[in-house]
């Protein structure tokens, strides 16, 4: 037990060390303040973090993350780091990103009792309602597995454009909703082609009424 942590210990060492070599003053500008591009919501999975998956580095993604990468419009953390991503750090795209084989997606599939966890679940299995003709059809689990992830995903980029911080952000200027599931199998990602930048196809009764801006002095 003690091996395996003081492991993160010598490995942190290694990786201040390793920067500072290559760039004397790399966490000199880092500490100077954050101007990421991207606003990330994953899968909390150990197996696919952010940066190492997209080939990026400290300072360019801000990140959420969550069982299942969902967009909860009552979670207060989320819409925190939404609210903030949008409005102050004016990321340009927001990617909602799954991931085949997610065990949050596996056990909501399942009348598994799991325990607290299931109410969050209870999300996806939502999603699985909604699908349910298009699922049911899907004779391997796997297969149906994998297409609701990829439904959850898109479902989740609905839900963040649903929000009045995206539709505000939408009235102001470009911003972009990307939905991705990534492949454990093969470290490649799938867009899924799901972008949305501006409140068009959502639901009329989502829509609020944020009168754009014409005048951008
Ligand atoms: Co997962």
């Amino acid at each position: 037990m003690e091996e395996s942590y003081q492991k993160l210990i010598r490995g942190n060492k290694l990786f201040a060390e390793t920067k500072l070599f290559q760039d004397p003053d790399y966490f000199k500008k880092l500490a100077e303040g954050q101007t990421p591009t991207y606003l990330w919501i994953g899968c909390s999975d150990s197996r696919v973090p952010a940066n190492e998956i997209t080939h990026t580095q400290s300072g360019e993604i801000f990140v959420h993350r969550n069982i299942a990468n969902l967009v909860v419009h009552t979670d207060s953390n989320l819409l925190s780091v939404l609210e903030y991503a949008v409005n102050f750090l004016n990321v340009k795209h927001i990617i909602v990103c799954g991931h085949y084989g997610c065990g949050g997606v596996n056990a909501a599939m399942s009348n598994s009792f799991h325990g607290f966890v299931d109410n969050w679940l209870r999300n996806i299995k939502d999603v699985y309602h909604k699908h349910e003709k298009e699922l049911a059809a899907i004779e391997d689990r796997t297969d149906r597995a994998n297409r609701l992830t990829e439904l959850n995903v898109i479902e989740q980029v609905r839900n963040l454009a649903k929000t009045t911080i995206v539709q505000k952000a939408w009235s102001e200027r470009p911003l972009f909703l990307h939905g991705w599931v990534y492949g454990l199998n093969n470290g490649l990602v799938k867009d899924l082609a799901v972008i949305h930048d501006e409140g068009e196809d959502i639901d009329p009764i989502y829509r609020f009424d944020i009168s754009k801006k014409t005048d951008h002095s």
